[in-house]
């Protein structure tokens, strides 16, 4: 049985401001965000997602020399193989509550059971120092899993983080950001659950980071803010004929 953690709760948005016209919906917890990524990941195996090729450019200095990683809510891997395949050295834990996940991950063809272990834990319930040694981390890369989680649990899950980053360990960050053009998509439709984080139509949730609150967040777990930005692409889709603004936010954060 998993240790339980605890920690006092980070108010996610001034309630007094959230508009009187949006009707909210009911958020069913952890245990259904769970059902929700077992059924995508059934539906669309590893098909979804394209490998993240993207993050050696802005964080490659990271990964340089032996060093052990840790990708908090893998899915099929399009965060960690790549950085397996350009990085030898790296030894990666791999961890995501879905259990197809972690499947798709140990039947890769590039899985090396030497370099990945690859395991189910749901991060914002189980204690992670249960699957790997406390303070025995030096990178933690966050691609946007906590965008999947409702804001209440966010805060845990900073702090069980925390807990297997050795100290001057870093998080990397990325997600989607506020105002990006899938969020006013999910507002129109209605798909609001509390401000800025909503149900999409396969199930499963999406949260819309600004570089305050998500400062605020690391800052209270006693993290150190060393790089957030913003940054945008106009996407245009011309069999739609529509032109999108999508909005991302990265970052890095450090445990004194
Ligand atoms: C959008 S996917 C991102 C996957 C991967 N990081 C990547 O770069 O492709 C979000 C992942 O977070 C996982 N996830 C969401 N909440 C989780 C939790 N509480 N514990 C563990 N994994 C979680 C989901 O199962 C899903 O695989």
């Amino acid at each position: 049985m998993a240790a339980a953690i605890s920690v006092t709760p980070l108010v996610p948005y001034n309630r007094k401001r959230r508009p009187s016209a949006v009707k909210l919906r009911c958020y069913n917890g952890v245990e259904e965000d769970r059902k929700q990524w077992e059924k995508f990941y059934k539906r669309h195996q590893n098909k979804f997602f394209k490998d993240r090729h993207y993050l050696e450019k802005d964080w490659g200095h990271y990964f340089c020399h032996p060093k052990v990683l840790l990708e908090a809510g893998c899915g099929a891997g399009n965060t960690i193989f790549p950085l397996a395949k350009k990085y030898p050295q790296l030894y990666i834990h791999a961890c995501d509550f879905s259990h197809h996940a972690v499947t798709l991950v140990k039947s890769h063809p590039n899985f090396r059971k030497d370099q990945i272990n690859v395991f189910v834990c749901n991060i914002a319930e189980e204690n992670l120092c249960d699957h790997i040694m406390p303070a025995s981390v030096d990178i933690v890369t966050l691609v946007f899993t906590l965008s999947a989680v409702s804001p209440e649990k966010m805060p845990i899950i900073i702090q069980n983080l925390g807990l297997v980053l050795k100290p001057n360990g870093h998080v990397l960050f990325r997600d989607y950001a506020i105002g990006d053009y899938a969020q006013t998509m999910l507002m129109n439709k209605n798909q609001v659950i509390s401000e800025n984080f909503y149900f999409r139509g396969d199930g499963t949730c999406s949260y819309y980071f600004s570089e305050d609150f998500l400062s605020r967040l690391f800052e209270r777990a006693g993290f150190v803010v060393v790089d957030v930005n913003t940054y945008n692409k106009e996407i245009i889709n011309r069999a739609r004929n529509i032109t999108m603004q999508r909005r991302w936010i990265r970052a890095v954060f450090r445990r004194p």
